[in-house]
């Protein structure tokens, strides 16, 4: 198979991990005789730097021409303490998935039986969950007006929604379920919000032409609670772009660490492939951070993006290999036992490129 990649490492942590989900697809088009051909771009605040645009035009022609895009992470400190700064790092970010019309964004909630104990969250409630989040993402407060007011002193964000996309993502999740275990929970704030009540009133109708799909509706602030209370009753999990950005933070937590998570954003063209996790610049540049949401990312790249189903789950599994051997990032190791070989950065991408190569070496043909 022959494929363009466009890299686009961004800030922070991003870089660090983002060369390893890379050596990994290099691994694997090496190994099953694919032609994997690389580029590489840049966003957030590496790009604000270089051309004062967190989204330069160079990368959003390159974006438009490959084939799938890895990401890594955009964001900066600076910003992060200055909100009054114009031009952000994270309109970068906004802007692509727009341009590009990714607007729904996969997140599945992998639970490596491995990691039952890095959750803060008891083995026993976690155990079996299986969750595959459909966050919207091309809508909500994130693209509704903004403004404030001349005095300075009122601010509102525009939450709108058009049924259109509501539909066309509703219809994924619910494709989806039928793939899946038949479930789907759809979560909104429709008891206050007008545009949950758009939201509930279009997957309802949406719902009747999957009939084999048990659907059901849950508020946000419960289903907040409930992720934590009760993970193993969710299956696919549809919500609209801001609760899907919390939830999902929360159910990080579910997969042992943020670390761990990697998403999928599709639609209209081409897949987007990130982690879940942002540019953590508190450890940027220490070695410290976790490279396996980015190897994760680049399995969804191979699964979703490029329907290679066997080379996505060669990733896992080394992944899956390697923490049986006990070898942990810091954030998923146990502060309270010394059983784990805890690895920085680089050995860790290094320790699960040698597991894939032991498996590539019996599979691949
Ligand atoms: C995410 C991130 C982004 C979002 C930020 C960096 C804009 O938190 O992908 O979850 O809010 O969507
Ligand atoms: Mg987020």
């Amino acid at each position: 198979m022959k494929k363009n990649i466009l890299i686009i490492p961004g800030d922070g942590i991003g870089p660090e991990v983002t060369i390893w989900g890379k050596a990994a697809l290099e691994h694997i088009a090496e190994a099953f005789d694919h032609q994997f051909t690389f580029d590489e771009a840049l966003m957030g605040h590496a790009a604000i730097e270089k051309t004062g645009n967190p989204l330069p035009d160079d990368t959003l022609e390159k974006a438009k021409k490959t084939d799938a895009i890895l990401f890594g992470a955009v964001g900066h400190a600076k910003y992060d303490n200055d909100p009054s700064l114009k031009v952000r790092p994270e309109q970068g970010l906004l802007k692509i998935r727009k341009e590009l019309g990714l607007f729904a964004n996969l997140r599945p909630i992998l639970l490596f039986e491995e990691l039952l104990h890095a959750s803060s969250i008891k083995p026993a409630i976690l155990k079996g969950t299986d969750i595959l989040f459909f966050r919207e993402l091309t809508g909500d407060v994130y693209f509704g007006e903004k403004k404030r007011e001349d005095d300075g002193k009122t601010a509102s964000d525009l939450m709108i929604y058009h049924r259109y996309e509501i539909e066309r993502i509703a219809h994924k999740a619910f494709q989806a379920a039928q793939q899946r275990s038949k479930k789907l929970c759809s979560v909104d704030k429709a008891n206050v919000l007008e545009s949950s009540r758009l939201w509930r009133e279009t997957v309802q109708e949406i719902s009747t032409q999957y009939p084999e799909v048990a659907t059901e509706h849950i508020f946000v602030d419960n289903m907040a609670m409930q992720l934590i209370k009760n993970p193993n009753r969710f299956d696919v999990v549809l919500t609209a772009n801001l609760f899907g950005d919390i939830l999902t933070d929360e159910a990080s937590q579910i997969a042992g660490s943020m670390g761990m998570l990697a998403s999928a954003s599709v639609g209209e063209s081409i897949g987007f492939f990130e982690p879940i996790h942002g540019s953590a610049h508190d450890i940027a540049g220490k070695d410290l951070a976790n490279p396996l949401a980015s190897i994760l990312s680049a399995a969804l790249m191979l699964e979703i993006g490029f329907g290679l189903k066997e080379e996505a789950q060669l990733l896992v599994d080394s992944i899956n290999d390697v923490l049986k051997e006990g070898f942990r990032t810091n954030d998923i190791a146990d502060q309270h036992t010394n059983r784990y070989k805890v690895l920085g950065t680089a050995e860790m991408g290094k320790t699960v490129l040698k597991f894939l190569s032991n498996r590539t070496t019996n599979t691949a043909t």
